[in-house]
């Protein structure tokens, strides 16, 4: 079984970009945590992609069509203004999970709203980096019923 983790905008800055809200963690420690949590979890294989490019992010989502089993999205930026990132979440049409590090709930109003939500079975906000191996797991459960 094969997950795709895929990050958006800025989430390569980790423990440089506002620690305050995202923690001193960096890039790396998130992409430690995924396959760790993915490995646990029992999946063969956790690829995480990260990228600034909404195109690539699409480019990624319709390549994963036939290949992986389930996908973890953190769309940052994207998260509030993105249609297209949503349309091929939902023309590929794998299990997803949205997650943010950050509890965006409570955050500025742009951001209450969330495109990729539409076509991600669950949401996971204000757990940090944790919050990704939380996904990994609601992925696995998902994926074994
Ligand atoms: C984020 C929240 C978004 O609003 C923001 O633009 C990000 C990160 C999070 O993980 O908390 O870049 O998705």
């Amino acid at each position: 079984m094969k997950a795709l983790v895929i990050n958006g905008p800025n989430l390569n800055m980790l423990g440089i970009r506002e620690p305050g809200i995202y923690g001193s963690d960096n890039y790396d420690r998130l992409v430690q945590i995924c396959q760790e949590a993915g490995a646990a979890q029992g999946f063969d294989e956790v690829e995480v992609f990260q990228s600034n490019h909404e195109g690539s992010i699409v480019d990624k989502i319709q390549e994963a069509y036939g290949k992986v089993d389930g996908i973890v999205i953190n769309p940052a930026a994207y998260t509030h203004t993105s249609v297209a990132i949503l349309d091929a979440l939902k023309a590929v049409a794998i299990p997803a999970v949205e997650v943010h590090i950050s509890a965006v709930e409570t955050r500025e109003d742009f951001r209450q709203v969330s495109h990729a939500r539409l076509a991600c079975f669950a949401t996971i906000t204000g757990e940090g980096l944790q919050g990704y191996a939380h996904a990994l797991e609601l992925l696995k459960e998902r994926l074994e019923k």
